[in-house]
């Protein structure tokens, strides 16, 4: 099957086929978001059919809960499972220090909760995901609907205060209307090219009003695993690098 596939699905295909095998019987697994989560479902809902595979599942969003349902994998919310075993979610971006930009697929509020909530996070991504510094990727921040003109020019003024130079702020636009999240809220697209201190920016972000969570993932991820096109992958622990 993987020969099918196009080069960029290919790495996608390995790193979650990779991660899928750190899955036992009796886990709570959070399921993450996106086209490498995607995988990641599938295999795992292979393991059910093949391997018996006795785990229940926590996704990250309805498209996620919808996939793998129709998939046949048992599904339970966050608040009845507790802490969890482990999450495997893609990510847009990743540094040297395993820290992230998420949410290029909008899930990211669901995606944090549930990674801060697990005993162990990994990310699956292929090498394009890799960047020095991160923010060449846009970072996502979910708002309120509520008063969302005036959390966009609070945001407009942190950014002047923390010297980012030609930023820009967007809306989200799905089919010429506001992008809408999972739980009914706006998403801003920060145009950012190079973010210098990920953790200060993270914080000064979340305590504007209106502001819902933001796609940087500090501090919580635990392995990367790497796919490549030949259907190779390999994991990085944090441990070894730190
Ligand atoms: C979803 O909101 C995102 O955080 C995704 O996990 C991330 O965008 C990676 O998605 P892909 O695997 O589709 O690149």
């Amino acid at each position: 099957m993987i020969a099918d596939l196009s080069p960029s699905d290919r790495s996608k295909y390995a790193c979650a086929l990779h991660a899928s095998k750190l899955v036992e019987s009796g886990m709570k697994v959070g399921l993450g978001t996106g086209s490498t989560a995607y995988w990641l479902v599938h295999h795992l809902a292979e393991r059910v059919r093949n391997e018996d595979l006795k785990f229940v599942g926590v996704p990250t969003s309805t498209r996620t809960r919808d996939q793998a349902h129709a998939e046949g994998i048992r599904l339970i919310s966050m608040d009845d499972a507790g802490r969890l075993d482990i999450t495997i979610d893609g990510a847009d971006e990743f540094d040297q220090s395993m820290s992230l930009i998420k949410g290029g697929g909008g899930a990211h509020l669901q995606e944090k909760i549930v990674a801060f909530g697990s005993d162990l996070m990994v990310v699956i991504a292929d090498e394009s995901k890799k960047v020095e510094k991160l923010g060449r990727f846009p970072l996502p921040v979910e708002v309120l609907k509520f008063g969302s003109a005036s959390s966009q020019m609070k945001i407009e003024e942190l950014l002047i205060a923390r010297k980012f130079k030609d930023f820009d702020v967007k809306m989200r636009m799905k089919d010429e209307k506001p992008f809408i999240t999972d739980e009914g809220n706006f998403i801003f697209d920060l145009k950012l090219n190079e973010i210098e201190d990920p953790i200060g920016l993270c914080g000064d972000l979340n305590i504007i009003p209106g502001v819902v969570e933001n796609g940087l993932f500090i501090d919580v991820c635990s392995a990367v695993i790497v796919g490549h096109s030949d259907g190779t992958a390999e994991i990085s622990w944090k441990k070894d690098i730190a």
